[in-house]
């Protein structure tokens, strides 16, 4: 072997781990999710199991549909292994929005500042239409098709 082909070789191999240590700095995350958010102090509801993997490969959502930047665009050009930011880190209010009589009324600005609210919106949001799309229900709308009753 001539001592170019070394050096070609040299240099494939060297791009090749600066590319996976790139990959690997990014931000992971698993295939399936606990929403179990860490600034609630005490879940009321059941944990939510959500399939990340699955609605990204099987049910054919787009990144965008879920992350947005600061100004709710779509990052829509987001690959597995960028640094992607938390829901919470701008929809920082965990829970619900107060409910009732006496309850305040919120614009959908003061109402998406509510954790609870923004999951609720985008989750329930696709599966209304999806499930009006397709004829069927396996995309869940009620409260204990996402947060299961616990077993007794
Ligand atoms: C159906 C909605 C949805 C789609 C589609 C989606 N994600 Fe996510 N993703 C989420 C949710 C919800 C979380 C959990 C984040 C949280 O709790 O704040 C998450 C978490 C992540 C995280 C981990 C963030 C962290 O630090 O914990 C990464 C990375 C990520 N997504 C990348 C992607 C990429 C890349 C795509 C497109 C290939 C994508 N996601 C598609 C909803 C979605
Ligand atoms: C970098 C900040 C940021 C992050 C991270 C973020 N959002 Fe938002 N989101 C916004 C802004 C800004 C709006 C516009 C409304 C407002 O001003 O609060 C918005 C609006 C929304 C809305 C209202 C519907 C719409 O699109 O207008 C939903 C639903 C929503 N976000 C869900 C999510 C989900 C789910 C995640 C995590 C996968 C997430 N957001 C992450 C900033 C963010
Ligand atoms: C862009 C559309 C879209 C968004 C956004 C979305 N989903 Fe789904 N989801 C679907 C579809 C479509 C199905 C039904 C797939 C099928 O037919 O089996 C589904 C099914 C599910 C199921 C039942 C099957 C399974 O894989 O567990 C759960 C639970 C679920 N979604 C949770 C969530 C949660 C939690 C969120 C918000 C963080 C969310 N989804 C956001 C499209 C979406
Ligand atoms: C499509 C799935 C989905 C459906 C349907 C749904 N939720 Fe949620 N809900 C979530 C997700 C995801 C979170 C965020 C949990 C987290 O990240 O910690 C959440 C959070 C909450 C929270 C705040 C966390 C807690 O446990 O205190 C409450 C309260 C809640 N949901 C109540 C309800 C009620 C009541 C209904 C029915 C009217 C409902 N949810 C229907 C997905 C869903």
């Amino acid at each position: 072997m001539s001592k170019r082909y070394l050096l070609i070789i040299a240099v494939v191999g060297i791009a090749s781990l600066f590319l996976a240590t790139a990959i690997y700095a990014g931000t992971t995350v698993a295939d399936v999710v606990n929403m179990e958010n860490k600034a609630y102090d005490k879940h009321k509801k059941s944990i939510v199991t959500f399939t990340h993997k699955k609605h990204v490969e099987e049910y054919k959502a787009v990144c965008g549909d879920c992350h947005h930047d600061a100004d709710n665009k779509p990052l829509s050009g987001l690959k597995m292994g960028d640094e992607v930011k938390n829901c919470i880190e701008c929809h920082s209010t965990p829970g619900e929005a107060p409910k009732g009589k006496d309850a305040p009324k919120l614009s959908e600005k003061e109402k998406m500042a509510y954790h609870a609210e923004a999951m609720h919106e985008n989750c329930k949001g696709c599966h209304t239409k999806a499930n009006k799309k397709s004829g069927t229900k396996t995309a869940p709308t009620t409260c204990t098709g996402c947060h299961p009753k616990a077993e007794k």
